[in-house]
């Protein structure tokens, strides 16, 4: 019988080189702790080394063709691409919904547009009116892309609402 309840403290007394069951089950589980550490800690640097760039969406994006998007007449909003496409008598325009303050999604509110994060405030052309929103919302580029869709290219932005209108009738 071992002077120990603990079965991990050696008892000097005890001759018998061979080790308890006791343990071998307690030596099981400390290495199965740290094998679990150890795939966790794995699976969270693997995360860290996938690349970035196949997480974000491209800048350059089809919204669909002419006549489908001129269909919807209005502003609709796009959640994939965060942005409001704006349709009018055969014009499209599209405009950014992330907020220029921290970048939360804004909604649009009957004076133009509202976050609910700070409050920040815009009208309808997306001009910041309030809260803390340092700029006004950006349009995109609308272009007619080679596919025959209607295209948005992120990277090209402008703040002339009037210069936005893309129409790919004229
Ligand atoms: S993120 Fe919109 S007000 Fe802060």
């Amino acid at each position: 019988m071992p002077k120990y309840r603990n079965s991990l403290n050696v008892d000097p007394d005890d001759k018998d080189p061979a080790i308890s069951r006791r343990s071998f089950l307690a030596l099981m589980g400390v290495g199965a702790c740290i094998l679990g550490a150890g795939q966790l800690f794995g699976a969270s640097f693997l995360g860290f080394l996938y690349p970035n760039a196949m997480k974000i969406p491209p800048s350059v994006f089809a919204i669909g063709r002419p006549d489908e998007v001129l269909a919807l007449e209005g502003k609709v909003f796009n959640p994939q691409q965060k942005v409001f496409i704006e349709t009018q008598a055969g014009k499209i325009r599209v405009q950014t919904a992330v907020c220029t303050h921290l970048g939360c999604t804004v909604n649009m509110v009957a004076t133009g547009y509202a976050c609910p994060c700070h409050g920040s405030t815009y009208d309808q052309y997306g001009r910041n009116t309030g809260g803390p929103a340092p700029l006004p919302l950006v349009y995109f580029k609308v272009f007619l892309g080679a596919s025959g869709d209607i295209m948005v290219d992120k990277s090209k932005t402008t703040l002339d609402w009037a210069d936005a209108w893309f129409s790919p009738i004229a």
